[in-house]
């Protein structure tokens, strides 16, 4: 006999707006808003990005949006703002995350304009720690910057918006996607860029936080991009700030290096954990995050500019029309289909699930350079072993209830390249 569907029983498990209590507007994205909401149902609470499909039409960003999504679907880490679910409706799509209400550090620089080495090192390694698990992923993020890093109330840092990150694929000097300041300079002169160009903007948050400017200024992407090519920036050791090492001031340099090749980090995450700067680092203290953060956040407070979250567009009524009359087609409803996304760990089902495969295909090509370095240092490749390892134990993955759906890699399995 054939098991009958009750569609409106299946309906009601597809999560969606109903589901949550929209409380107020923490951040604003490059789509649409990033509101702070309470599941009804268990009283969670997330942060939702809310992305009007109108906007990223406009902007030619389908492809964009709909890859964020799959991306946050096969990851999970401690160091980043992890998905839980995505929605949509006519109008919008929805990405529900964890909240981290310490704010960005982008609020924070422009509070405090520097901080001090322990409070640098401590964001490094958060984001090093990130950044070591989406490029052993093949996933570079492409859009390093304070913006995208975001504090919880404990003072840990995560790494937020997948918004133009992607597998790696050869041939992608087409892409200038990034943000000037942070973006390195292989980025902005349309050439093939691998991991490295993630490592230049680690270089230039540091160098933010201790000299309280960024080491290629210019107010347009232009003036940026002149300053970059026009000569190397280094921290001299009589510019190094009281109470700073000489090892964090190397460690910048070999981050801001214009030439990839010359760039700490361009083989892969063990070099840059390699560095002296990190020689007593407890790194297992960080991934279980029983490390005391030396940056206090004001749990009493929201940290966030309210005046820029809450900014309200100017009304056209032309565009309103024309936006109402592209989101009646099917056509356009279509090119969302699969947004909507539920962990395969909860019991709910989903009608629209994607049914996109990894792309993981990747250069496998071992340079002499890597292979001696792989070769002359088991001990980097152990450490990092070590590290992957905890990420996966039942106990690490029990004390932040990890569900991760379809790693793109096992861990401990990848012993990845990073010549691309
Ligand atoms: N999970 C979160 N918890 C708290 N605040 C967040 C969270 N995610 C984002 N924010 C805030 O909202 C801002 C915008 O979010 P996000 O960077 O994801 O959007 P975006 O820049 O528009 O992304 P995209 O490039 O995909 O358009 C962030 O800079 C941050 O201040
Ligand atoms: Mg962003």
């Amino acid at each position: 006999m054939q098991a009958k569907l009750n569609v409106n029983a299946l309906f009601t498990l597809v999560p969606n707006k109903c589901d949550y209590t929209f409380l107020y507007v923490i951040g604003r994205g490059g789509f649409g808003r990033v509101w702070r909401a309470e599941h009804k149902k268990t009283k969670h609470q997330f942060a939702i990005k809310e992305m009007q499909k109108c906007k990223i039409i406009n902007k030619k960003s389908i492809g964009s949006v709909m890859n964020e999504r799959y991306l946050l679907s096969n990851l999970r880490h401690p160091f980043l703002v992890n998905m839980h679910t995505a929605f949509q409706d006519r109008e919008s799509l929805y990405l529900v995350m964890d909240l981290m209400t310490g704010g960005d550090l982008r609020f924070h620089i422009c509070k405090n304009r520097k901080f001090n080495e322990e409070q640098t090192k401590f964001f490094i390694i958060c984001l090093l720690l990130a950044l070591e698990y989406l490029h052993h992923n093949t996933v570079i993020h492409r859009d390093i910057k304070p913006e995208n890093l975001v504090f919880d109330r404990n003072g840990y840092l995560r790494l937020t918006d997948l918004g133009i990150a992607r597998i790696w694929k050869p041939g992608n000097d087409g892409d200038t996607s990034g943000t000037p300041g942070y973006m390195a300079p292989e980025v902005m002169c349309r050439q093939v860029h691998g991991v490295a160009s993630d490592y230049f903007a680690v270089g230039v948050i540091a160098y933010e936080c201790m000299m309280g400017k960024r080491p290629y200024l210019g107010k347009t992407r232009k003036e940026i991009r002149d300053q970059i090519l026009s000569k190397q920036v280094t921290i001299k050791t009589n510019q190094i700030p009281e109470d700073w090492s000489e090892d964090a001031a190397d460690f910048i340099n070999q981050m801001i290096q214009r030439k990839p090749v010359n760039r700490l980090g361009f083989y892969g995450p063990d070099e840059v954990f390699a560095h002296p700067w990190f020689k007593n680092v407890d790194w297992d203290a960080y991934l279980t995050q029983s490390k005391q953060a030396p940056y206090k956040i004001n749990s009493n407070s929201d940290n966030f500019d309210y005046k820029f979250a809450n900014i309200k567009e100017p009304e056209d009524e032309a565009q309103a029309k024309q936006n109402a009359e592209l989101l009646r087609r099917d056509s356009i409803q279509e090119a969302f289909n699969g947004y909507t996304y539920k962990s395969q760990n909860s019991q709910q089902t989903i009608q629209d699930q994607t049914n996109s495969k990894p792309t993981t295909s990747m250069s496998q090509q071992i340079t002499p350079t890597k292979k001696k370095l792989l070769d002359s240092e088991p001990q980097v490749e152990l450490k990092s072993q070590k590290k992957y390892h905890l990420v996966s134990t039942p106990r690490f993955n029990k004390k932040l209830n990890f569900t991760a759906d379809q790693p793109l890699t096992e861990r401990g399995q990848a012993k990845k390249h990073f010549d691309f």
